[in-house]
């Protein structure tokens, strides 16, 4: 077994959790059935989501292990899925860098302090000590002990780009013009952001997966908004050296959104798994990827239809993937706030029984 694959130096790994179906089809061997988890399977769509979150603001269920951890578990048990994600944010990294946020009601993250010009840059604060954190690792160890032992644990973050994104705009963005702005101007101040960025990234990981997670997944949610050469030079060495970062053994899942012009682009920055969104076919990306496991590809705006239209949809991606070791399937995006429960519940049904191999 190759270096990579070995599960020896991988905190916590249990018999039962390497050879579980989602690890399995991380390293591309064969499965009993295709696992499935979902993006934001743990989330406002759900009513006892919805009834913790009436209690807390959505940064205290974050920074209370015990909340964010209950949130984890009861949604990976309703669903029967095979893999938990620990309920974060991408965008909690950033406070220890210096930068004030909050999740405005109704709105989305603020970034109260932006960085708009590259001497903005120099002010951020290096994340020597991802110990600022702690209450994510606590979530991490507290979820693990509750999961059903074959049930593995996903860390995550946001990748640089993303992150980035978040941090020049100070929210969301359509155009990213500020973000833009920043990378095409000056260059310095943009490599001396991401590489800030991808170190903190990379301790954050592993720290994570310290406590008990057995994958991560890099979300690079908005990193679709760049065409393929610039892609290359101002995200992938960054990206890379993020992925490059992580404990060996651990199996990486490289996700983005509208990134149809960049997959081979992503693949190259690295990540045993690469996530696609609903844009492309499953079975035309796979063959452009080649030797790499695919996640993702399903509309998570089929969820709105009813059982017998997801259940179909869901036989289509699988037929794509056509029983290929290396497929986990998901959505190609995180689940919608309106979205009802009994779709989701039948979905994860539709797929284990579709996909149970012979
Ligand atoms: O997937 C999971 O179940 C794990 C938890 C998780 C959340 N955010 C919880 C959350 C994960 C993996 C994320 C990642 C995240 N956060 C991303 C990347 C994934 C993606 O969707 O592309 C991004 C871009 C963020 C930043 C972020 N956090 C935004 C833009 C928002 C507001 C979105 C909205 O719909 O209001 C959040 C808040 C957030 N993160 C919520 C949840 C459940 C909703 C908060 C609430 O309860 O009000």
């Amino acid at each position: 077994m190759s270096e990579e694959k070995s599960r020896a130096g991988v905190p916590g790994m249990t018999q039962a959790l390497w050879e579980s179906p989602f690890m399995r089809a991380c390293r591309r061997e064969s499965v009993p059935h295709t696992p499935v988890w979902l993006m934001r399977q743990a989330g406002r769509y759900m009513r006892e989501y919805r009834e913790v979150r009436a209690r807390h603001t959505f940064l205290e269920m974050c920074k209370r292990p015990e909340v964010a951890s209950e949130v984890t578990v009861y949604a990976a048990k309703r669903l029967k899925v095979d893999a938990a994600i620990i309920f974060a944010d991408i965008l909690l990294i950033i406070e220890p860098m210096g930068l004030e946020l909050e999740f405005a009601k109704g709105e989305g993250p603020v970034i109260h302090n932006p960085v708009r010009a590259g001497r903005d840059v120099s002010r951020l604060r290096e994340v020597e000590d991802v110990g600022a954190l702690d209450y994510v690792y606590e979530a991490i160890r507290m979820t693990r002990r509750e999961l059903p032992g074959n049930v593995p644990l996903i860390g995550f973050c946001g990748a640089p780009f993303t992150l980035a994104s978040y941090i020049i705009e100070g929210g969301g963005s359509k155009n990213y013009v500020n973000t833009k702005r920043l990378m095409y101007t000056d260059a310095g101040a943009w490599h001396a952001l991401m590489s800030l960025i991808a170190r903190a990234l990379g301790r954050y990981l592993n720290a994570q997966v310290g406590a008990g997670a057995q994958a991560v997944q890099l979300f690079d949610s908005w990193v679709g908004a760049l065409g393929p050469d610039e892609y290359r030079e101002f995200v992938l060495p960054h990206t890379r050296s993020v992925i490059q970062s992580v404990t060996r053994g651990v199996p990486v899942v490289h996700f983005g959104t509208g990134t149809a012009s960049l997959l081979e682009l992503m693949k190259e920055a690295g990540g045993d798994v690469i996530g696609l969104d609903w844009r492309v076919r499953l079975d035309e990306a796979w063959s452009r990827l080649g030797d790499v496991a695919v996640m993702g590809n399903f509309d998570p705006a089929l969820l709105f239809t009813n059982p017998e239209t997801v259940r179909e949809h869901a036989r289509r991606v699988l037929e794509q993937a056509a029983n290929r070791p290396g497929h986990v399937f998901n959505l190609g995006h995180g689940i919608m706030p309106e979205t009802p429960v009994e779709n989701v519940v039948a979905l994860v049904e539709a797929v284990h029984e579709l996909s149970a191999r012979a």
